[in-house]
């Protein structure tokens, strides 16, 4: 079950993303194993390629504030479907947690749960 706490600071940052070519908004809300939340939305460019995913924006908040172990993440979107996370923002994840439980909601408010192993089964390890 979500937490709805995590899921509320995944829709506030969804509010701060800046997506106006794709019009997908995104947010991220990165539960940490001690206990504190960090925030992502998608934050998009003109260039296209240097837009950035929730969810990279969330594990690098934590990173940049000290934290390495993740438990769960909630992920929001305004698409009707699913949103899965991206196979850059998955190899990102995977680096810092082998059982990361993802939660995602779609703009319908229904919430699906995996785990990041489902998801990404085999992640690229040095
Ligand atoms: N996006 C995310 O933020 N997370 C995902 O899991 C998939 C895609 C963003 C990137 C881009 O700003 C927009 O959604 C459309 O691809």
């Amino acid at each position: 079950m979500i937490n709805n706490n995590l899921l509320q600071k995944a829709i506030k940052a969804q509010e701060l993303s800046y997506s106006p070519y794709s019009k997908v908004t995104v947010g991220a809300a990165l539960l940490t194993a001690e206990g504190n939340i960090y925030q992502g939305s998608n934050i998009e460019n003109s260039s296209y390629g240097a837009t950035i995913c929730a969810e990279r924006t969330a594990v690098f908040n934590a990173i940049l504030n000290g934290e390495r172990k993740f438990k769960e993440i909630a992920i929001t979107s305004n698409l009707d479907d699913f949103i899965f996370p991206c196979g850059m923002c998955l190899q990102v994840m995977a680096e810092f947690s082998d059982d990361l439980t993802v939660y995602i909601s779609n703009s319908k408010g229904e919430i699906i749960e995996k785990n990041i192993k489902e998801l990404f089964p085999f992640a690229f390890r040095l």
